[in-house]
């Protein structure tokens, strides 16, 4: 499973990519709004210097709700940077708008998914990635990780070539659960990655190994 940074935080882009273990991002209009984000060409350039620093796909989402504007956005992102990649909503716009998009070679992520179905109508229109919100799901009272167990194994079962791509992550426990339920990837907050990073042992242990070593080299 690859591990994506879900920010529009070009230092947290910066940082992930120097640790070497992030190889794409996922940002959206609220996410680019927590970084005062507010206008287009904003957006644009914070994007762009994203698609320059990570070499993995780079989502970026289109705000247009009708399928004339999903068009021109998206063919405009998709111009931004050759790992530029457009989101698109799961709605019937965001539908129409995939099927037309991919079949200009544009590529597709496909957000705000919540269903089984959803995925698989995605998938049909041409998405390269889905993306199933898990954490919302979870908010809701549904089980978000089955859902995303579930889009894995259907697609498994026919050998669709969309990646599932485990969104709205909320805790290291739900990256684990992704890579069990058989994600492609979990796009992550950086708080997570860190959290995932550190485990009280592995700095005990590291302290202790340093006192020995001191130790050692008294005797
Ligand atoms: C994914 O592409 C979305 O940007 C993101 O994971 C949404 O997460 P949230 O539910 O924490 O806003």
């Amino acid at each position: 499973m690859r591990i994506f940074l879900d920010t529009a935080n070009v230092e947290e882009v910066h940082l992930g990519v120097q640790l070497g273990v992030v190889s794409g991002v996922t940002t959206n209009p609220s996410l680019a709004a927590k970084e005062g984000i507010g206008r287009l060409e904003r957006y644009k350039s914070t994007v762009v210097e994203i698609c320059r620093l990570v070499q993995g796909p780079v989502s970026a989402e289109v705000l247009s709700a009708d399928v004339a504007g999903m068009l021109l956005e998206g063919r405009e992102i998709a111009r931004w940077a050759p790992n530029a990649v457009v989101k698109l909503p799961s709605t019937p716009a965001g539908f129409q708008a995939m099927s037309v998009l991919s079949k200009e070679s544009i590529s597709i992520n496909q957000t705000l998914c919540f269903s089984v179905n959803q995925a698989l109508l995605g998938a049909q229109a041409g998405a390269s990635y889905v993306s199933p919100f898990v954490g919302r799901l979870d908010d809701e009272g549904h089980d978000g990780m089955q859902v995303v167990e579930d889009i894995v194994h259907i697609f498994r079962t026919y050998g669709i070539p969309t990646q599932v791509l485990a969104a709205s992550i909320r805790h290291p426990l739900h990256c684990v659960a992704a890579a069990k339920a058989g994600a492609h990837i979990a796009t992550l907050p950086y708080k997570v990655l860190l959290q995932m990073m550190h485990h009280p042992l592995t700095d005990v242990g590291v302290a202790r190994f340093a006192q020995d070593w001191q130790r050692g080299e008294k005797g």
